[in-house]
């Protein structure tokens, strides 16, 4: 039996980060399903695809190969994840303010979850994974030997995306920020499929007072037990 964690949470909740570096601590692949939501939304944009069209997006799905893994040495520049769509590196434009909301609009169509969600099941199947999304707790990994529901306050978490996406240079600010973090929650928490949820075996971890290194612990520490090391 492989060993699975599965973290769910809010934007910005630092999952991505934590989950990359408790990944490395104790050997696990990272998988980022949020950067398969993005890439899904960079197709469609790409061939002028309305994101609101379940079934055109369903469509174009099936034109993109989507490629992930540990970022190479050459690549090391703040990613956490190399993503390739159709052998294409676009982990920095996955990352851009439009394809992050097309990622929340691509994400309500149950047919496109279905599809993604499969892939993942498939990623999982035979190895040591730590994956972080939205519905991986209940969804995709709903016999994961640890599930985490990692969150942070709005504002926290509106500062923190603020201050990432100065570091990548573009330039905005912070009420522009807050408002797109609580569209995005909205999206991601009301709609019908598969919503974000707290599910009842959930730990919950509230970094709104933590660094991302006491996290980090935190998890590691959880895991080992579940281990038995
Ligand atoms: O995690 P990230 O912000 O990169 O995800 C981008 C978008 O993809 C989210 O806002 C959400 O709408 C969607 N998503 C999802 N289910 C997942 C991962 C991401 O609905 N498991």
């Amino acid at each position: 039996m492989s060993f699975q964690i599965a973290i769910d949470g809010p934007l910005a909740s630092g999952k991505g980060t934590v989950a990359r570096l408790v990944a490395e601590r104790l050997h696990l692949l990272y998988i980022d399903t949020g950067a398969m939501y993005r890439m899904t939304a960079l197709q469609a944009l790409r061939h002028q695809v309305d994101l609101n069209d379940e079934h055109a997006v369903v469509n174009i799905l099936q034109t993109a190969d989507m490629q992930m893994r540990p970022p190479r040495d050459a690549e090391k520049d703040g990613r956490l994840s190399t993503v390739l769509l159709n052998g294409e590196d676009v982990s920095w434009q996955i990352r851009t303010e439009q394809v992050s909301d097309g990622s929340s609009k691509v994400a309500v169509h149950a047919h496109v979850r279905e599809f993604l969600v499969k892939k993942q099941q498939a990623i999982a199947a035979n190895q040591d994974v730590i994956m972080e999304g939205r519905d991986i707790t209940y969804r995709v990994l709903p016999h994961a030997n640890l599930k985490i529901y990692l969150t942070a306050s709005t504002e926290v978490r509106a500062q923190r995306r603020l201050e990432d996406l100065q570091r990548r240079g573009v330039d905005t600010q912070y009420e522009h920020v807050l408002a797109d973090v609580v569209m995005r929650d909205k999206r991601d928490m009301e709609r019908e499929a598969d919503p974000l949820q707290v599910v009842e075996d959930a730990w919950v971890l509230d970094t709104t007072q933590m660094t991302i290194e006491e996290a980090v612990e935190a998890i590691v520490a959880r895991a080992e037990q579940l281990k038995g090391k």
